[in-house]
This record gives C-alpha cells, structure tokens and sequence, in this order.
C-alpha cells in the first residue's frame, strides 16, 4: 500500500529517543551468515524493509531464517549460487552476497545492479578484488558470472577508486578472503565502523582480521567458519538524523544508546553551526543556543563528514536564516535529489556541477513533496517539522527501508506527524 506522511510544522521537539541498531551493519554481517553452516544469531537488526529483504535474499538462496523482534537467527545449511535481477535491482546492497557465496561455493552468479537515483553505481572495485584472489569474471547477460576454478588465493590488493575507498566492496573482499588460502591485504580499505562491525562478527565466526577500521585490512584466511552470536552497533545515520531533527525544531532532544566516537565529524559541524551538545554515558543531547548558522560541508570517506547526511544538512542550512553555505558532494557527485523538493517549500538553493550553495530563508512552507531516496526523503521530513502548514511527503516507502519507525520516534518527541494512505 502507498503510504504519505502528514506533518504540521512549527511543533517544538523535546525528549528521549532511542538509537536503533545500524541498517548499514545488519546488511552485510546478514550475508556473511552464507560463510557457514552453523547458527548465527544477530541482535538489534532494525525492523526496515532493506532487513526484511535481505532476510527475503537469503531465504532464497537456501537460508532458514527465523525473526522474533530485533534478533534475526540464520542456519545456512545449504546455498544455492545465484542472486538473479528480481532480487539485486529491488536493493543495491545484495550485491553483498558475492563475497561470501565466492567462499563458501568458489562460484556464483550475481546480477548487475544497474544504476540507481543517488547516480552511476559501479562495481568494477567489488570485481577488481575478486579477480586479485583469483577469480575469472564473465558479463553476460546483465549477469555477473564469478568463478575460482582453482580457488581463492590472498594477496595483496588496491581498493582505491575514482571517488575514494568502497565500503561494501572492502565487506565483499574481506569475505571472500575469510576463507582463501593465505594471506590477503586489502590497501586502501573502506575505514567505516560498518566494516568494523562485519570484521568483529567474521573474527567471531573463526575469522583471522586485523586493522579493520583502518585504511588497511589484513586477513589471514581459515579453513572454516563457525555459528556466531552478535549485536550490531548503533546506527550514527539514524542517530544524526535526530541530531539535526533536535537542531532544526527541538529544544533539548537526547539521543540514547549513541555511538559518539562514530558521529564525531557531524557533532563538529553542528557545534560550528552553533549548537550546543552535551554527554552523559551514552546519551547525547542537542540544544539550540539560539544563535545558529550555517558552515561549508565537504562528504568524504570516513571519518569525514559522511555522504549519508548531507541531504540533512542542506534542509537545516535551508532554515537557517541569515546564513550562507557551500555543500559539497564528493562520493555520489549527484546525490541532490532533495535539492528541487526543498525549493517546492521555499528554500533558496542554487546546484552548479556537486556543490549547493544555500542561502538561509525566514520560513519554508508546506508543499506536497516527493521522497526520492532514503536520505533525501529524510531531509524533507526534516524541513517539514520547521515549514508553515501541513506538508506532505509522497512515497514514504523510501523512508522506511532505512528509518526504523520514523513517524513514531518523532511522534514520541513531540512532532505532529501521521501515516495516512496516500
Ligand atoms: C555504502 O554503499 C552505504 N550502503 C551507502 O549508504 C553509503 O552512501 C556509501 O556506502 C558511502 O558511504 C550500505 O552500507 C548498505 P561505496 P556502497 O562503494 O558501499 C564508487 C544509505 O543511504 N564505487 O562506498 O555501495 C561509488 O560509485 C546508503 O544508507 C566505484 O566507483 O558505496 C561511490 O562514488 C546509500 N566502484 C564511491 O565509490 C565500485 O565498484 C563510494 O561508494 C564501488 C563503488
């Protein structure tokens, strides 16, 4: 069912919310429950339509999944090689199933992805690594043909690509190199905590990783994996999300069970934009001073400022009267999908080439709005909670596959927010 959400700005935000598990971690330590037959049971796993369909993804590779609220146990005592168009096109993430079907089976067939509203995504830095461990990769019919007729071997291995490190293809890699013969270092690795988590969920499976979270990964391959028990880090998208939600209509919003050491390159810029965070433990609070403004953005790699938040910042710089700012997109130059919704409310934001310049209006209003992609979507709920009158926010579905319960959380702090058919 198509689905809208309602909201009526101009609500103050105040309160507790609590922090759910990373989207971004469940999807690959998910997968690399394919790397054995033994049990794996993973806590925290957020209740979003991207788990339900990786959990769709390993039921049809064979998997048998079981789910009682945030804990996802999966047995995988046989699995099947292919992971064909239907189920790659709905979620660009299954693309991590090739690393470990790659271990486990030594073949596998896996659909293109093709292209997605964020911009081009290839994946010629997932194939670079498989083919360095040994593998022969065929295109043919929009499907990736993978194999390692005489196994997988470690080596040394370059990650860097065009627009910097890849984070799902150094999860793919480290897989994959889990269970090769000898040692393999991956250079250039992606050094987000995602890739930390999968390592600490592999390594407890028997796994033999170091430096994960670094730039450089080394990975001593086993001859098996075992049965693993786990619980995923806090997700530090969602958490700053409601950092800027606290930002753009709040008056003391806590965040709890928060990650702050992951969030540290967001918790800068809303202290240079001047807003006033505090910590106890792991709860993080965000109070305006009443004096806001607006900083320059750049994305980039971790521990940067991160690319999944930058739709955010440009609907909190869009309220932020007074105020100029230039934000750069580097790792998906056309993730601006948001950029032409937040002017449909009234915000001043001129786009040349990967840099919006936003100028700080007064007051956005509410217009009937279109969600486009996770974070973009985000963002317009962002600005409806500060836009004069009820916007509404058209195909909520995109926000859902990332966004555990949004409507709810935010209702919880005082927004006035409905889901109603659309
Ligand atoms: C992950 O995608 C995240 N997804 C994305 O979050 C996030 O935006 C992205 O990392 C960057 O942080 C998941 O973790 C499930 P990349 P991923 O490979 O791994 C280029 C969200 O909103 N590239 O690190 O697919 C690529 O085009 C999502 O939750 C190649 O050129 O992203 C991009 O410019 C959206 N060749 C850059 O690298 C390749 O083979 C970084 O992408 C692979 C990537």
């Amino acid at each position: 069912m198509m689905e809208k959400f309602v909201i009526k700005g101009g609500t103050t935000l105040s309160g507790r919310v609590n922090v759910s598990g990373s989207k971004n971690s469940s999807l690959p330590i998910m997968a690399a429950t394919l790397l054995t037959k033994e049990t794996c049971v993973i806590r925290r796993v957020p209740d979003v339509s991207d788990t339900n369909y990786m959990i769709q993804i390993l039921q049809n590779l064979g998997a048998e999944v079981e789910r009682a609220s945030g804990t996802v146990i999966v047995r995988c005592e046989k699995v099947s090689d292919t992971a064909p168009y239907e189920l790659v096109r709905k979620m660009r993430a299954s693309i991590c199933v090739m690393g470990p079907l790659m271990a486990r089976l030594g073949h596998t067939v896996v659909s293109l992805p093709g292209g997605c509203v964020i911009g081009d995504r290839p994946v010629d830095l997932h194939l670079r690594g498989m083919e360095a461990l040994g593998a022969v990769v065929k295109v043919e019919k929009g499907n990736m043909h993978i194999s390692a007729p005489n196994g997988l071997h470690g080596t040394t291995i370059d990650m860097m690509g065009k627009h910097g490190t890849t984070v799902l293809g150094t999860d793919n890699v480290m897989m994959a190199a889990a269970l090769a013969e000898g040692t393999t270092i991956i250079e250039n690795a992606a050094g987000e905590p995602e890739v930390e988590d999968l390592a600490d969920f592999l390594n407890k499976m028997g796994a033999k990783i170091t430096g994960a979270g670094t730039n450089t990964i080394t990975v001593e391959g086993v001859k098996e994996l075992g049965g693993v028990e786990h619980t995923v880090i806090p997700d530090r998208i969602e958490a700053g999300t409601f950092l800027v939600a606290g930002a753009i209509a709040g008056n003391g919003v806590t965040l709890r069970r928060v990650r702050k050491d992951h969030l540290k390159s967001v918790i800068q810029v809303l202290e240079a934009s001047g807003y006033h965070l505090t910590s106890t433990g792991s709860d993080l609070t965000i109070k305006s001073n009443g004096s806001a403004t607006a900083c320059d953005i750049l994305t980039e790699p971790y521990p940067g400022f991160p690319t999944d938040m930058q739709a955010q910042f440009c609907a909190l710089f869009s309220t932020t009267p007074g105020s100029q700012s230039l934000v750069t997109e580097q790792i998906f130059p056309q993730r601006f999908m948001h950029i032409a919704e937040l002017k449909r409310m009234g915000a001043d934001i001129d786009l040349v080439d990967d840099t919006a310049r936003i100028r700080g209006v007064e007051q956005l209003s509410a217009a009937p709005v279109m969600a486009s992609d996770l974070r973009a979507s985000a963002a317009l709920v962002l600005a409806a909670l500060r836009a004069e009158g009820e916007t509404e926010i058209n195909r909520v579905y995109h926000i859902d596959r990332g966004y555990e319960h949004i409507d709810e959380k935010l209702m919880d702090l005082g927004a006035d927010i409905r889901r109603l058919p659309a």
